[in-house]
C-alpha cells in the first residue's frame, strides 16, 4: 500500500472508532475530542495533496493539477471532509458538552471519507491520464504519453543512428547543432525551440512525451511535422536520443 492509502486507512479507522466510542463509552469526553475531527480534516487534505502530487510531471506543477483533482468527486469529498472537520472541531471547542455534535460529526465525516476513499483510485488515474502537458504555447501532449518507456535509453548506438536520421530529416528546421536556426526556419509559422536546453529535454520521465511530439507533430501548419509513417518507431527513438545528446552538450 502507498502512503495516501495508509492515510485513508488510518482516517477511516479513527473515525469509526470515534463513532463507536461516542455511543458506548465516555472516552475523551468534552471539548478535547475536537482534536479528532481536526485530525480527520488534516489527513483528508494530506491524502489529496499526495495524490495530486503523484499526477504531476516536470512541466505541470501541483497548482495546475490540484484544480483537476479537486473537481473530481473524490477531490470534492476530500475538500468537504476538510471543511466539515475543521468546522466541527471549531464548534466542539466552543461547546462545554459537545456529545450530540460529536456523534453527528463522526457519522457525517465517516460517510464522506468512506465515499471519497471509494472514488480515490479512479480520480487519480484519471487526473494522471486525461490532462495535457504544455510543452510550448502551441504544443500540448497527452499526459498518458509519459508512460511510454524509452526502449533505447541505455543504448549508446541509438544516438549514433539518430544522428543520421537527424541530418536527413530534422536539420533543415532544427539546425546542425540543434539551436533551432536551420535554413528552412524563415518559411515556418512557428520557430523551432533550441535543443540546447537540458532542463526541458533531459527532464526525467519525459522521453515518452517528446517521442509523442516527433510522432504526431504539433498539428499546426508551418509547425512541427508528424513523422509517424515516414520514420519507423526505432528511427524516432534514435532521433530523440540524438536530440537528448545535443541537449546534454
Ligand atoms: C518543418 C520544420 C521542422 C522539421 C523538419 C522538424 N521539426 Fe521538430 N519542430 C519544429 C517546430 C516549429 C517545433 C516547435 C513546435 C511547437 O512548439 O509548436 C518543433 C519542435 C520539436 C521538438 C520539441 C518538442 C518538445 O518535446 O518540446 C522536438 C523534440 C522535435 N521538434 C524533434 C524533431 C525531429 C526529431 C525531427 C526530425 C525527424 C524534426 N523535429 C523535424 C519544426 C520542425
Amino acid at each position: 500500500m502507498n502512503l495516501p492509502a495508509w492515510l485513508r486507512f488510518v482516517e477511516l479507522s479513527m473515525l469509526a472508532a470515534w463513532l463507536a466510542w461516542r455511543f458506548y463509552r465516555p472516552w475523551l469526553a468534552g471539548r478535547r475530542q475536537a482534536l479528532v475531527p481536526l485530525l480527520a480534516a488534516l489527513l483528508a487534505m494530506a491524502q489529496l495533496l499526495l495524490e495530486a502530487q503523484a499526477a504531476t510531471d516536470p512541466f505541470t506543477g501541483l497548482l495546475q493539477v490540484l484544480p483537476v483533482v479537486a473537481a473530481s468527486p473524490y477531490g470534492g469529498l476530500s475538500v468537504a471532509v476538510f471543511v466539515l472537520g475543521v468546522a466541527a472541531a471549531a464548534c466542539m471547542w466552543r461547546l462545554r458538552k459537545p456529545e450530540e455534535l460529536a456523534r453527528v460529526s463522526a457519522a457525517v465525516l465517516l460517510v464522506c471519507s468512506g465515499a471519497a476513499t471509494a472514488g480515490a483510485a479512479d480520480a487519480v488515474s484519471a487526473a494522471a491520464s486525461t490532462g495535457e502537458i504544455a510543452m510550448s504555447p502551441t504544443l500540448a501532449v497527452p499526459r498518458s504519453a509519459t508512460t511510454t518507456p524509452n526502449p533505447y535509453a541505455n543504448d549508446p548506438a541509438s544516438a549514433q543512428r539518430g544522428a543520421q536520421v537527424y541530418q536527413q530529416y530534422c536539420v533543415t528546421c532544427h539546425g546542425l547543432n540543434g539551436d533551432g536556426n536551420g535554413p528552412a526556419v524563415a518559411g515556418l509559422r512557428i520557430k523551432p525551440p533550441s535543443f540546447r536546453n537540458p532542463q526541458h529535454f533531459l527532464a526525467p520521465g519525459m522521453d515518452g512525451a517528446h517521442y509523442w511530439v516527433i510522432q504526431h507533430g504539433d498539428g499546426v501548419p508551418g509547425g512541427m511535422p508528424a513523422w509517424q509513417g515516414t520514420l519507423t518507431d526505432q528511427q524516432i527513438w534514435d532521433a530523440l536520443n540524438y536530440v537528448k545528446q545535443l541537449a546534454a552538450r
